[in-house]
């Protein structure tokens, strides 16, 4: 398996697996495989890695920025992630959201943050903090990950083309 950064070749399969995988998550709202193409379109894309299995690409994950009420700059979101059913459980999920954070550290990125199951991002360093809020989402569900060594607090953003909206 390899994990590199998507290119105009990958843009059909990045849509389809997300739309696969979010297709019975219990939290989806059904329009996951649309937010991909928005922050693209949008020049909001930050980072977007694929896997591949023997040619065939079977994983993507995105970040895109955030925005935070303290006026903190360089933070990123994380999602959505995405590995094609018949494909999960085998690491692959892992090595991207691995890869993803190891760029945004080179990147000198201040931090990252993601909206999900603590379960699973706990395993790659995101822990809930109280100092930072994202909107009415259940503060357990709400994670971030300092980069960084400056501290970051206050309401978090993520950029308009991940809720649907045009500008920003
Ligand atoms: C979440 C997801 C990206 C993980 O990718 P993956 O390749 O299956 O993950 P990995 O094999 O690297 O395993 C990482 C963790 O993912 C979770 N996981 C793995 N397979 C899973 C599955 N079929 N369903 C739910 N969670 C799963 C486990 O917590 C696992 O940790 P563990 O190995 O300690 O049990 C993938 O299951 C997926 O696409 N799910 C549907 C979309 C989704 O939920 N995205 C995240 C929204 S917050």
């Amino acid at each position: 398996m390899i994990v590199r950064t998507e290119n105009a070749a990958d843009v059909v399969a990045i849509h389809d697996i997300t739309l696969e995988a979010f297709k019975d998550h219990p939290y989806s709202d059904g329009t996951e495989h649309l937010i991909v193409g928005r922050l693209r379109e949008a020049g909001a894309l930050s980072l977007s890695l694929v896997a591949e299995v023997e040619g065939e690409v079977v994983g993507h994950i995105a970040f895109s920025p955030v925005e935070l009420s303290d006026g903190s700059e360089q933070w990123f979101g994380l999602g959505p992630v995405s590995v094609r059913p018949a494909f999960q459980g085998q690491g692959i999920g892992s090595a991207l959201i691995r890869k993803g954070l190891d760029i945004l550290r080179d990147r000198a990125a201040a931090g990252c943050v993601v909206v999900g199951d603590p379960a699973l991002y706990r395993q790659f360093g995101f822990e809930n903090d109280a100092r930072m809020t994202y909107a009415d989402c259940a503060p357990q569900y709400f994670l971030a990950q300092p980069l960084s060594s400056t501290p970051a607090s206050g309401m978090v953003t993520f950029h308009a083309a991940f809720y649907g909206g045009v500008d920003g």
